[in-house]
């Protein structure tokens, strides 16, 4: 009951339609609340009007039309509109990379400027943005300053990409970290509600609801809480780096890296998840969130030496990989090379830092003629492809006539196919597993010579 009293009373906001605010926006619009979502670029806001997002992510198309449809839902590119009435306010703007490896924050300090201004006040202002430590002390500061009485909470997401609908349904944790008790009592009560119909929204989203998974809430101090975010992701990224590091030892060593981490992992102080080596880890979190926390602490005179070693080892796995296909080829110069997955992992259509698109880009610079296939990222790919890759629209056209296939994303598409057809295909023989997905024996067995990295 005290669910549905909140759920009527509460309106709320959330800025930014990206994969943290749509998800968000969507859930708790099915989930009873009345949402106001803000999205200044109008080219995503009139594709989210027709109730379609503009990033592949299972799911959220389905909560998005049905939100619309029953108008728990509103779409608008004015804050001040977001914001009337609004008890809550997500902040789940971008918080892109600057060049020198810091993170921009001046979407996060806009909406938090107009909050101050325009919010009602004693609203609870939610921090859903990856930051750095120390950014909510300085939000806090604008608010008291302004007079309004805006209650601050972090609470970092956790959601990842292609799985957005079902963690945020199940996460393992929700942390909030803040000053008043009260504000984020009320946030955990948000969850509370969400969670009390998780079920049925996984349902209603099309989506197998997920088994066995005990979800914590975690209260925190406001500083603790951003960087514990931060410090996950860092954290996921040094063993993806430990585990590319021992695969090219592996590679010299004749030994298997599969075999080494199922049994290192089956530690269960150690745990086998993000141990798979293969060509790194790419997208908008790692590589933003790993650099942010090295420059976040050069500020406050702390070095992150282990973070510097984990980017280095990540930004050397694309050259690794175009250095085997350099070796069983003897030269890249006119070679024709087709390289299957441009999205930075198997699920999304997002290519941003993309190890795909790296190692298609360093072939075609050394000359290679490169193929590129992907199933939903060649759009968002195509900006940061480089002249000499041609981008192909379907698997069976992208491998006609390659002398050597680099995977570089799982996709399902590609586990699946006909690896017999796939060889015939070719002019050529070499197999290239840049994500460690395939079994060697059965790419050896259709007739190809199969590269995995670390792996015998
Ligand atoms: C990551 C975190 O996993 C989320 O918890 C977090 O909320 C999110 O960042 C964020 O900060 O918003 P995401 O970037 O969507 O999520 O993707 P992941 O599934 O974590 O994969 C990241 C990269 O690591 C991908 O390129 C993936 O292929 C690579 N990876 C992952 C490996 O190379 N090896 C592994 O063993 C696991």
């Amino acid at each position: 009951m005290t669910h549905r009293r909140d759920k009527q009373r509460t309106k709320i906001a959330v800025f930014g339609a990206g994969y943290v605010g749509l998800t968000t926006a969507v859930l708790l619009a099915c989930a009873g609340y009345k949402v106001s979502l803000v999205e200044t670029n109008d080219e995503r806001l009139s594709v989210l009007k027709s109730g379609k997002s503009f990033f592949y992510e299972e799911g959220i198309d389905n909560l998005l039309a049905e939100g619309i449809k029953n108008k728990s839902i509103e779409l608008t590119n004015r804050a001040d509109e977001g914001m009337r009435d609004a008890g809550v306010l997500f902040s789940c703007v971008g918080t892109p990379d600057k060049p020198d490896g810091s993170t921009n924050l001046q979407y996060v300090f806009d909406v938090a400027k107009s909050a101050a201004k325009q919010a009602i006040s004693g609203a609870v202002f939610v921090q859903k943005s990856t930051v750095p430590v120390g950014t909510g002390d300085k939000i806090e500061k604008i608010f008291s300053e302004s007079g309004n009485k805006l209650k601050y909470v972090s609470n970092p997401e956790f959601l990842r990409e292609g799985t957005a609908i079902i963690d945020s349904l199940w996460p393992d944790r929700v942390v909030v970290g803040g000053n008043d008790s009260t504000a984020t009592e009320k946030i955990l009560d948000i969850y509370r509600t969400i969670d009390s119909q998780r079920d049925d929204l996984a349902k209603r989203a099309g989506l197998a609801p997920r088994t066995n998974v005990i979800s914590r809430s975690i209260k925190t101090g406001l500083n603790s809480a951003e960087l514990i975010k931060v410090t996950s992701n860092a954290f996921l990224a040094l063993k993806i780096s430990f585990a590319n590091s021992i695969a090219k030892l592996a590679d010299q060593a004749n030994a298997d890296i599969s075999e080494v981490m199922d049994a290192v992992g089956a530690d269960s102080r150690i745990a086998r998840s993000f141990l798979n080596a293969g060509r790194g880890y790419g997208g908008g979190c790692f590589p933003k969130d790993v650099s942010g926390l090295i420059s976040s602490a050069e500020e406050y005179g702390v070095d992150m030496p282990l973070l510097v070693a984990a980017t280095d080892i990540n930004d050397s796995m694309p050259r690794y990989i175009a250095k085997k296909l350099e070796g069983a080829l003897g030269t890249l110069k006119n070679k024709n090379v087709t390289v299957l997955g441009l999205a930075f992992k198997a699920g999304t259509s997002d290519a941003r830092k993309s190890p795909g698109v790296a190692i298609a880009n360093i072939i075609a610079a050394a000359g290679g003629v490169v193929v590129a296939y992907d199933p939903y990222a060649l759009k968002e790919a195509k900006k940061d492809i480089v002249r000499g890759v041609s981008l192909e629209f379907s698997l069976e056209k992208a491998v006609v006539g390659a002398e050597a296939i680099i995977v570089a994303t799982d996709w399902p598409e590609f586990l699946e196919y006909n690896l017999s057809v796939l060889a015939k295909s070719m002019s050529g023989s070499l197999f290239i597993d840049a994500v460690n997905a395939f079994d060697p024996d059965m790419v050896r067995r259709a007739g190809m010579q199969y590269l995995g990295v670390g792996r015998r």
